[in-house]
C-alpha cells in the first residue's frame, strides 16, 4: 500500500520524468526542406509528393495513395469517389471526431449515426445493420484511438447489402487487420496528417485505394478537375484540396520513423496493459482483438469502472492522477451533440434533410456511446507511449498511489463540495 501524501493534497507527484513531446522531426527533413525551398517547386505533384505517395501506398499495402490538404476533405472526396450521391445514406459511428459526420453531410449525403461497441468504442456492426435501408450506400468504420473496428463483420455487411466501405484511418496509420493495412480493407481509406496524429505534416490527409477508377475520381475531385496526368481534364466537379511539397517532406521523414514508433508504442501499450492488470484497480486497457496483427495507437483506449473506484467520479479520479503527473483524457463527445458541430445553424445543410425526418440528431441518445462518453471512456495520447520504460513505470506508480488512496480522494472532493455549499 502506498500511503504517501497524494499530489492532489500537496504531496510530491509520482511522475518526475518529463512526458515525451510531439511532433518529432529530424535533420533529413531540414535538409530536404531547404532543397524544396530553393527548387521553387512547392506544389503540383513535386518529387517528394510523388515519392511519398508510392512509399505510403507500399506501407499501407494498396495500389494508390494521393495527398490532400486535410483529413476532412479526404473523407468527402473518398465518399464521392466510391460513388456516394446526394440523398444517399452513409452510416457513421456516434463516437468520432466531428469531421466524419460533417464530410458525409457536406457532400449532400444523409449521415445516419449509429451506436458503438462497448469494448473498442468503434462502430457496432449490429447497430449498423439495423440502420441499413434501401438508400444506404456506404459505411464509415472509424478505427478510433487504440482499437480497430470489426472489419470482418463490416466487410460481410458491405457484401450482403452492396455497400461501399470508406475506412476513416485518421487515428491509426499502420494498423493491420489479419496482416492487411487499415486503409486497404474497404473501397477507400481516409487518413489525417494533422499535427496530433502519429504521422503528421501539420495539416494534411491522404486517400488510399486499390481501384483505378476510385483513384482517378478522387484525384480529379482534389485537383480542380485535372486527371493524374495533370494535362487532361477529368469529368468531375473538382476543388483545390492540394497539399504542398514542404508538407510532403515532413511526411517522408515521419514515415521513415513510423515503423519503429509503432513497435515502441505496441510494446509500451502491452507494458501498461500488464501493469494495470496487476494493479487490478478501476482502470484497464481495452482488450486486444487477436485479428489486429498490428495496432497503431493515436491513443491507448482505456475503461474506467466507477464501482471499483468506490464510487469516485471519473473526473475526480482523473484529477488525482493528473496531479501525480499521469494525464489521462476522456473521449470525444458524441458526434450528434458536439458543440462544435452547429448542425442547426442556418448555414448548415442539415435542416433541409431534417424536414424529411431522417434522424433528429439533437434528440439522439445512443446508450453505449453515452455510457462511454459520460462514465467509462478514457484515453492516453500516443506520445506517452513513446516514453522510456522508467517513465511508463512511473505512470503505473502514480496509478497505484491513487488506487491505494481512493477513500482519501473521495473525502477530499466531498470536503470541497461541502465548502462550496
Ligand atoms: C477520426 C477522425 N476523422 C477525421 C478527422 C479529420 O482530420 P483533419 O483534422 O485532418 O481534417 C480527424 C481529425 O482529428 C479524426 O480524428
Amino acid at each position: 500500500m502506498n500511503k504517501t501524501k497524494l499530489a492532489l493534497m500537496g504531496g510530491v507527484p509520482a511522475v518526475s520524468i518529463p512526458a515525451p513531446g510531439w511532433p518529432i522531426s529530424g535533420e533529413l527533413e531540414v535538409a530536404w526542406m531547404e532543397g524544396v525551398v530553393r527548387s521553387g517547386q512547392w506544389s503540383w505533384l513535386g518529387p517528394h509528393e510523388r515519392a511519398f505517395c508510392s512509399e505510403f501506398a507500399q506501407f499501407i499495402g494498396c495500389r494508390y495513395a494521393l495527398l490532400l490538404c486535410n483529413g476532412t476533405v479526404t473523407l468527402q472526396c473518398a465518399l464521392q469517389a466510391v460513388g456516394v450521391k446526394p440523398g444517399e445514406e452513409v452510416i457513421v459511428p456516434a463516437l468520432t471526431w466531428v469531421a466524419t459526420l460533417q464530410a458525409a453531410l457536406d457532400i449532400g449525403a444523409r449521415a445516419v449515426v449509429v451506436d458503438i461497441d462497448r469494448e473498442t468504442y468503434c462502430l457496432d456492426p449490429k447497430a449498423a445493420e439495423k440502420a441499413i435501408t434501401s438508400r444506404t450506400k456506404a459505411i464509415i468504420p472509424v478505427h478510433l484511438y487504440g482499437c480497430m473496428a470489426d472489419m470482418d463483420a463490416i466487410t460481410s455487411l458491405a457484401k450482403k447489402y452492396s455497400l461501399k466501405i470508406v475506412e476513416d484511418v485518421a487515428h491509426q496509420h499502420g494498423s493491420r487487420w489479419k496482416n492487411k493495412g487499415a486503409g486497404s480493407l474497404g473501397d477507400a481509406g481516409s487518413f489525417s496528417f494533422q499535427q496530433s496524429k502519429v504521422l503528421t505534416c501539420g495539416e494534411g490527409g491522404a486517400i488510399t485505394c486499390n481501384e483505378e477508377e476510385v483513384y482517378q475520381k478522387a484525384f480529379c475531385l482534389k485537383h480542380v478537375g485535372w486527371k493524374p496526368d495533370l494535362a487532361t481534364p477529368g469529368n468531375h466537379y473538382g476543388h483545390n484540396y492540394r497539399m504542398t511539397e514542404m508538407q510532403a517532406v515532413l511526411l517522408r521523414g515521419g514515415l521513415r520513423r513510423l515503423p519503429e514508433h509503432l513497435k515502441i508504442r505496441e510494446e509500451n501499450a502491452a507494458r501498461l496493459a500488464e501493469g494495470m492488470k496487476k494493479l487490478n484497480g478501476p482502470v484497464r486497457t481495452a482488450r486486444r482483438d487477436e485479428r489486429v496483427t498490428r495496432q497503431s495507437y493515436y491513443a491507448l483506449t482505456l475503461h474506467y469502472d466507477q464501482k471499483k473506484a468506490l464510487g469516485l467520479l471519473r473526473n475526480q479520479y482523473l484529477a488525482a492522477l493528473a496531479a501525480e503527473g499521469f494525464p489521462l483524457g476522456t473521449p470525444y463527445l458524441p458526434v450528434y451533440r458536439h458543440p462544435l458541430l452547429n448542425l442547426y445553424d442556418e448555414t448548415s445543410p442539415v435542416p433541409y434533410r431534417e424536414k424529411e425526418g431522417i434522424q433528429k440528431y439533437r434528440e439522439l441518445l445512443l446508450p453505449v456511446t453515452e455510457q462511454v462518453v459520460e462514465k467509462e471512456g478514457l484515453v492516453l495520447m500516443h506520445q506517452h507511449l513513446l516514453g522510456p520504460k522508467e517513465y511508463l513505470d512511473q505512470l503505473l506508480l502514480a496509478m497505484a498511489k491513487v488506487n491505494d488512496n481512493l477513500t482519501r480522494v473521495k473525502n477530499y472532493f466531498q470536503k470541497i463540495k461541502g465548502e462550496e455549499k
